[in-house]
């Protein structure tokens, strides 16, 4: 039995979602002909209240997409050090919209209003104009962590008071949102553009949607086309991200679950150093004394349960719909026999 806790990108969709996607009606969505891919689009804007969505294949689309709409050549972009949109996007901000980035260091992923007003630069001639502020949430490289709802709203005042648009990688907000217990209403509320991955713990094959005002959308439409991202009967896949709404949001509670159990058998054993705090369905742990992140890593895929080294000295488990609770009990009997 393979169990594979790389990634929650590793999902395959089930034979639900495969009926879904084969009973699909699609037309040609570049001429917004596709009604599955307008349904999607029309849930996702009313579920988070914002006026419009946009179908994209991947997360890093629309993310760049969002920053490419928000910014102009010159313009810095604040985010977070280790923000997905700044280190695992190929330098995107700077291929795509030539905006720089004032890289912030963060608690878990997660930046400040206050060191976002430091990082606003002054409007000064030698200065790049500051344009956009962009969050995680969860944050991927901070092991799950979530925003206090209230610091993002810190950050939206200053967003306000300093004239600067706000973009959300949700990448896993629904994980966020499932964790902390906020609505997509309220975020749609305070970020002027928000992406959704649905081919993460969604459960998806592809797919993620950005949103945002009708304005916004219609620009970003266009980029969408100019990166090539204007997909024709894209509706098998958005009925996918249709069927996942209806039903892999309430599970994701499980795996939130199975990574606290993760989190718990592994904090026993003396080859594990500190563990990032679990909030949702990432474990990040260190590795130490008899192992190395890959040594750990190659016994463990020695007993078919794949996990990912992302330091010499950190490994990373990710829970998902496609490791269930007989998967989670079998690692934790494993990592108790080591
Ligand atoms: C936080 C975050 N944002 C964006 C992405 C990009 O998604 P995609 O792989 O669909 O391009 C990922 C992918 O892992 C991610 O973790």
């Amino acid at each position: 039995m393979k169990i594979d806790l790389r990634s929650d990108t590793f999902t395959k969709p089930s034979p639900e979602m495969l009926e879904a996607i084969y009973q699909a009606e699609v037309g040609d969505d570049v001429f917004g002909e596709d009604p599955s891919v307008n349904e999607l689009e029309s849930r996702m804007a009313s579920l988070f209240g914002m006026e419009a969505a946009l179908f994209c294949p991947t997360g890093t689309m629309s993310n760049q997409i969002a920053i490419k709409v928000h910014t102009r050549p010159g313009d810095e972009v604040i985010c977070e050090q280790q923000a997905h949109v700044y280190i695992y996007e190929g330098g995107g901000i700077a291929f795509h919209s030539g905006s720089q980035v004032k890289a912030l260091p963060g608690n878990r992923g997660r930046i400040t209003a206050d060191q976002v007003v430091a990082a606003i630069n002054p409007d000064d001639v030698h200065k790049a104009r500051t344009s956009l502020v962009c969050l995680e949430n969860t944050s991927n490289r901070g092991g799950g962590s979530c925003y206090n709802w209230e610091d993002i709203l810190a950050i939206k005042q200053v967003c306000q008071i300093h004239k600067l648009s706000l973009h959300l990688d949700g990448a896993r907000l629904f994980n966020a949102m499932t964790a902390t217990g906020q609505t997509p209403k309220q975020y749609g509320e305070v970020f002027d553009s928000i992406s959704v991955c649905f081919n993460k713990g969604m459960g998806c094959p592809i797919g993620s949607v950005l949103m945002g005002s009708k304005e916004f959308i219609r620009q970003a439409r266009r980029v969408r086309k100019v990166f090539g991202g204007g997909m024709r009967q894209a509706g098998y896949m958005a009925a996918a991200c249709v069927y996942a709404l209806d039903h892999h949001i309430e599970r994701l509670k499980e795996d939130h679950d199975h990574a606290k159990q993760l989190a718990e058998a592994l904090s026993k054993k003396d080859f594990i150093g500190n563990i990032l705090p679990v909030e949702t369905n990432l474990v990040i742990f260190e590795v130490k004394g008899r192992f190395t992140a890959s040594t750990l890593s190659d016994t463990l895929r020695h007993y078919d349960v794949h996990c990912l080294p992302i330091s010499p000295t950190q490994i990373r488990f990710v829970t998902h719909l496609g490791v269930n609770s007989d998967m989670i009990k079998r690692v934790i009997r494993l990592i108790n026999d080591l």
